[in-house]
């Protein structure tokens, strides 16, 4: 369940009240929060959209990679797409088999190749193929491992969809002519004859991934429907390998301005347009991150102070300044993408209509540690949630200007059933010490 106001005013999510984490000198803030039970629910939800129809939900474990989330997803029966050895052994780690387990990625090493292939006892699922002269790479680590079996791809196909109809920022659009992302549609002949030519390869699926936070199924659509084709005609040729169509993630959630389709009507769709296009019985593999993950955390900031800059021409309006303790280093996405995720106070009054919003902003020396402009109480609360930041909020967190990593809680049943506390300033300033020559 979501962020709930409970009758006393006060914030709770997954039934933990969220001022108790603000409170605990353990934990303090910045701190994200995670409802494990809602991950648990919306997986579920995701789950029933198949309605028996052969498939995998690879959860895209960039999104958030905290053990207890993959965990819960992975004792959904999800596995994971990784685009990383890092994420691969995190995967492992959190108990997804190896070969419930996708590979994506342009630029993989030796090493990540390596380990893919060498996986569990049939290697991952398929190690996602992102360009022709990936092929000649991955045969070659197969043969000089020799694991007695054929090592596993998928071709991920630049769907070449039109970057205006994406509707999503170009940062997180891939499916298009001017991305780096996926195999182009004019090289996949070749791709598939390089495949079908190395005994060390077997082509499992062909997938795609047209970008992220859609919001309509539009493109998502366009890009199976480029894949599909693309399926049916090749086949013939590829042979009884293959056992899968993979149209990657991308889900859209509602950040505030609202979001009509839901997880599974991208499902319904895609389905009803593979089986119309004859291809019911291969399986439907999809990637999803942020819409698994998204709603389910928040982080938690403290107010520092406020600030009212003079009226100045030309703008006549005063610009009021709430400065929190959580910054672009901790929640990137605002920075990089725009993004506005809703602010809301903890603590104090609720706003009313007569309210002026607060531009909310961090403590990191750049003008874009910004959160947008909040209505919020014109005494300000003592502390505010960031809402929907349980996908790509940490795992995108870094240490810039010597900030420690936020905190970390994690909820199930109304109670905090793991916490990691931040990871102190006096680690960074021992490191970066310690590189005196
Ligand atoms: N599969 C592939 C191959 C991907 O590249 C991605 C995301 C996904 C699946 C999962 O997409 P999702 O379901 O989460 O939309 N940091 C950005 C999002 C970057 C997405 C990158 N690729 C953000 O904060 O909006």
């Amino acid at each position: 369940m979501p962020v709930v106001r409970g009758e006393t005013g006060g914030l709770t999510l997954g039934g933990l009240d969220l001022g108790s984490v603000v409170r605990d000198p353990a934990l303090g803030t910045p701190t994200y929060v995670y409802d494990l039970d809602g991950i648990a629910d919306g997986a579920r939800a995701l789950e029933s959209a198949f309605a028996g129809v052969p498939h995998r939900v690879a959860y895209a474990v960039k999104a958030n990679s905290a053990a207890p989330i993959v965990r819960v997803l992975s004792g959904a029966g999800f596995g994971a797409d990784v685009v990383s050895g890092a994420e691969l052994s995190l995967a492992l780690g959190c108990g997804i088999p190896a070969d419930a387990i996708l590979f994506s990625g342009v630029a993989k090493t030796d090493a990540e190749i390596d380990a893919a292939i060498a996986a569990g006892a049939r290697g991952i699922a398929a190690i996602q193929v992102e360009s022709l002269e990936e092929l000649p790479r991955i045969a070659a680590r197969a043969r000089a491992l020799s694991v007695g079996r054929p090592a596993r791809i998928s071709l991920r196909v630049n769907p070449s969809v039109d970057l205006e109809t994406m509707q999503t920022h170009t940062h997180i659009a891939t499916g298009h002519d001017d991305a780096k992302f996926g195999v182009p549609k004019s090289d996949v002949h070749a791709a598939l004859s390089i495949a079908l030519a190395s005994p060390e390869l077997s082509l499992a699926g062909l997938s795609t991934h047209v970008g992220s936070q859609l919001t309509s199924t539009r493109s998502y659509l366009d890009a199976a429907r480029a894949l599909f084709e693309l399926v049916g005609e090749l086949r013939p040729t590829i042979g009884d390998s293959l056992r899968f169509v993979d149209t990657g993630g991308g889900f859209g959630i509602d950040y505030g301005d609202g979001c009509p389709v839901s997880p599974a009507d991208f499902i319904r769709e895609t389905r009803a347009l593979q089986t119309a296009m004859g291809l019911s019985d291969l399986a439907l593999y999809v990637e999803p991150g942020r819409a698994l993950v998204a709603a389910h955390g928040v982080l938690l900031a403290c107010v520092l102070q406020h600030k009212v800059s003079p009226p100045g021409p030309p703008a006549a309006a005063r610009q009021r300044w709430l400065m929190i303790d959580a910054g672009m280093n901790d929640l990137l996405r605002p920075a990089l993408y725009q993004a506005r995720h809703r602010v809301v106070g903890l603590d104090g009054p609720l706003p009313s209509a007569d309210d002026l919003p607060w531009r909310v902003v961090g403590p990191v020396c750049e003008s874009s540690d910004d959160f947008g402009a909040h209505l919020l109480p014109g005494s300000p609360p003592q502390a505010v949630a960031i809402l929907d930041a349980g996908a790509y909020g940490y795992t995108m967190a870094s240490r810039y200007n010597g900030r420690p990593l936020p905190a970390e809680v994690f909820v199930s049943r109304g109670r905090v059933v793991a916490s990691r506390p931040r990871q102190g300033a006096d680690d960074w300033t021992r490191d970066r010490l310690s590189l005196g020559a």
